[in-house]
C-alpha cells in the first residue's frame, strides 16, 4: 500500500499531459506578465489593512521588522519554488511539484492544502475590499444596510453583499480568458503601485521623530483566556502569553506574511507561460523583491506618521493621513486600495481553479472537472463552482481568523516544496533545471526551519482548525482520490498487460 501512496507522477508525462488538446491551457504569458500577476496578487490586504492592526496589538513600529521577517522566510521559499516551477512547467504550483517528487499522497495534502489558501484567501481579501468600499460610499453618503454590509442587521442576519458580488463578477472574468484578465490587472496594479508610493513619498513629509519611541515597545503580558488564541510556540514551551518585545516581532510575522501570499501563485501559471523555464524565476523573485522593499517603507512611513497605539485597524493608511489633517490623500488612498484589491481577489481565484483542475486532471478529484472551454479554452466548470462556493463564504465570513488560516496552510505547503527540492535532486538529477536554488540542501533546510517558525508563532486554534481541514481531505483521498487516480489506473492496466 506505502507504494500507491507514494508513486510519483513521471515529469515527463506530467508535461505531455498538458500538450493533449481537450485539457491544454493557452500557453500566453510573458516574464514582465508574471511579476505584474505577482505585485498585482501580493500587495493587498497584509499592507493596506494588516499593517495597522500588528503595529497596534503586537510589534508597535517594529512591524517594520516583522515584514523584514516574512519576506526573508517567502524569499528563502522561492528560491526553492523557482526551482519547481521552473522544471515543471504545468499547472497547479506546489501541488504538481510535490506529484513529480514526493508522491500522490503528499500530492493530494498539499492540492488540499492549496484549495485552502487560495480559496479562503479570495474571501478574505473580498471583504478586505468591501470594507474599503463600504467607506467611499460612506464619504459619498451612501449607506449599506447593516445586514447587507456584512455586519448583523436588526433580524440577525449579516451578508456582505459587496464582497459576494466581487467574487461573482471576478469569476465571469476568469471564464472568459487569462489574456483579458491579465490586461485587466496590468492597468489596476499601477494604480495600486501608484498609491502605495503615494503613501511612502507624501507621508515621509509627516513624520515625527518621536512616533518611534520606542520602537521595539517592551514585552507585555496578555491575558491567559482559553490559551487557545496564544501563539502555539508560547504553550508548547509553557511561557506566560505576551505581546510586543522581540516575540511580538515574530508573532506579528507569522500575521503579516499574509502580505506575501502570492508570489506562489504565480507558479500556478506555469502551463500558461510562454518561456516558463526563464520566465518563472524571473517573475517570482521579482515580484517578491519589488514588494518586501515597499512593505517596509510603507510601514515605517507610517509608524512615523502615527504612534502606534493610535493606528486605525480598519484603513491604517488612508486614517495616518487623516490623522495628520490631509483627508484628500486619505480618499485617494482609498480608492486606490479597494482598487488594488480587485485583482489580488482576481489572482487568488485564478490560483484555485488551476490547482484544482490540475487535480482533477489527474484523476483525484472528478475528471468533470479538468475538461476546458471550446472556446475560451478556460477550465470554466471549476471555476464556476468555486466562484459561487467562495462569494458565499466571503458574504458570510469575517477577517482576522481566516488569514492566520491562509498562513499555516501556505507554509505548509513552502515545507513541502523545499524538501521536494532536495528529494528531486536526488531522485532526477538529470532533469534540465532553467533555475536551480543555490546551496541544496542547507538553503532548502532553512527554508523548513524558517517557514516551521512562523507557524510556531501562530495560535494553536489556528493549529486546530488546520488540522480538521487536512483530516477532511485524507478522508475524501481514501474515499475517492485513491482509487479514482489516472495514475494508479495507468499503472494497473500495464501491469495487467505484462
Ligand atoms: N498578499 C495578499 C494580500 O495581502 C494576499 O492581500
Amino acid at each position: 500500500m506505502s507504494n500507491t501512496l507514494f508513486r510519483t507522477k513521471k515529469i515527463e508525462q506530467s508535461i505531455q499531459d498538458t500538450e493533449e488538446p481537450e485539457h491544454a491551457l493557452k500557453k500566453s504569458l510573458s516574464a514582465l506578465d508574471l511579476t505584474v500577476f505577482g505585485v498585482g496578487v501580493i500587495i493587498g490586504t497584509g499592507i493596506f489593512v494588516l499593517t495597522g492592526t500588528v503595529a497596534k496589538n503586537n510589534a508597535g513600529p517594529a512591524v517594520a521588522l516583522a515584514f523584514v521577517v516574512a519576506g526573508v522566510v517567502c524569499a528563502l521559499a522561492a528560491l526553492c519554488y523557482a526551482e519547481f516551477a521552473s522544471t515543471v512547467p504545468v499547472a497547479g504550483s506546489a501541488y504538481t511539484f510535490s506529484y513529480a517528487s514526493l508522491g500522490e499522497l503528499p500530492a493530494w495534502i498539499i492540492g488540499w492544502d492549496l484549495v485552502l489558501e487560495f480559496a479562503l484567501g479570495t474571501a478574505v481579501v473580498a471583504v478586505g475590499w468591501s470594507g474599503y468600499i463600504a467607506s467611499l460610499l460612506d464619504n459619498a453618503g451612501w449607506h449599506l444596510p447593516a445586514a447587507l454590509s456584512g455586519r448583523e442587521g436588526a433580524d440577525g442576519f449579516g451578508f456582505d453583499i459587496l464582497a459576494a458580488a466581487l467574487v461573482l463578477v471576478l469569476t465571469g472574468i476568469l471564464v472568459v480568458g487569462t489574456k483579458l484578465s491579465a490586461r485587466v490587472t496590468a492597468v489596476v496594479v499601477a494604480i495600486k503601485v501608484t498609491v502605495v508610493l503615494v503613501v511612502i513619498i507624501a507621508g515621509a513629509f509627516f513624520i515625527k521623530g518621536d512616533n518611534y519611541d520606542p520602537f521595539v515597545p517592551k514585552a507585555k503580558p496578555v491575558d491567559a483566556g482559553s490559551g487557545l488564541d496564544s501563539p502555539l510556540i508560547q504553550l508548547m514551551f509553557g511561557w506566560a502569553p505576551s505581546n510586543f518585545g522581540v516575540m511580538g516581532i515574530f508573532t506579528a510575522a507569522s500575521v503579516v506574511f499574509f502580505a506575501f501570499i502570492g508570489f506562489d501563485v504565480v507558479a500556478t501559471a506555469a502551463e500558461e507561460t510562454k518561456n516558463p523555464q526563464r520566465d518563472m524565476p524571473r517573475g517570482i523573485l521579482g515580484s517578491l523583491l519589488i514588494c518586501t522593499t515597499l512593505y517596509v517603507a510603507v510601514s515605517v512611513v507610517v509608524t512615523g506618521m502615527q504612534h502606534y497605539t493610535k493606528l486605525s485597524v480598519d484603513a491604517p493608511l488612508a486614517d495616518a493621513f487623516k490623522a495628520t489633517g490631509h483627508p484628500w490623500y486619505a480618499g485617494f488612498i482609498s480608492f486606490g486600495a479597494a482598487v488594488g484589491l480587485t485583482t489580488v481577489c482576481m489572482i487568488l481565484l485564478l490560483g484555485q481553479t488551476r490547482v484544482f483542475f490540475a487535480m482533477s486532471r489527474d484523476g483525484l478529484l472528478p475528471r468533470f472537472f479538468s475538461h476546458v472551454h471550446p472556446r475560451f479554452r478556460t477550465p470554466h466548470r471549476p471555476t464556476i463552482l468555486l466562484g459561487v462556493i467562495i462569494a458565499i463564504v466571503a458574504g458570510f465570513t469575517s477577517l482576522s481568523e481566516l488569514a492566520e488560516l491562509v498562513n499555516i496552510g501556505t507554509l505548509f505547503a513552502f515545507v513541502v516544496v523545499a524538501v521536494g527540492v532536495i528529494i528531486l535532486r536526488r531522485t532526477r538529477p538529470d532533469l534540465p533545471r532553467a533555475f536551480r536554488t543555490p546551496l541544496v540542501p542547507i538553503l532548502p533546510i532553512v527554508s523548513v526551519a524558517a517557514s516551521l517558525w512562523l507557524m510556531l508563532n501562530l495560535p494553536a486554534e489556528t493549529w486546530l482548525r488546520f488540522g480538521i481541514w487536512m483530516a477532511l481531505g485524507f478522508l475524501v483521498y481514501f474515499v475517492y482520490g485513491r482509487s479514482h487516480s489516472r495514475l494508479g489506473r495507468d499503472e494497473k492496466a500495464a501491469a495487467d498487460r505484462s
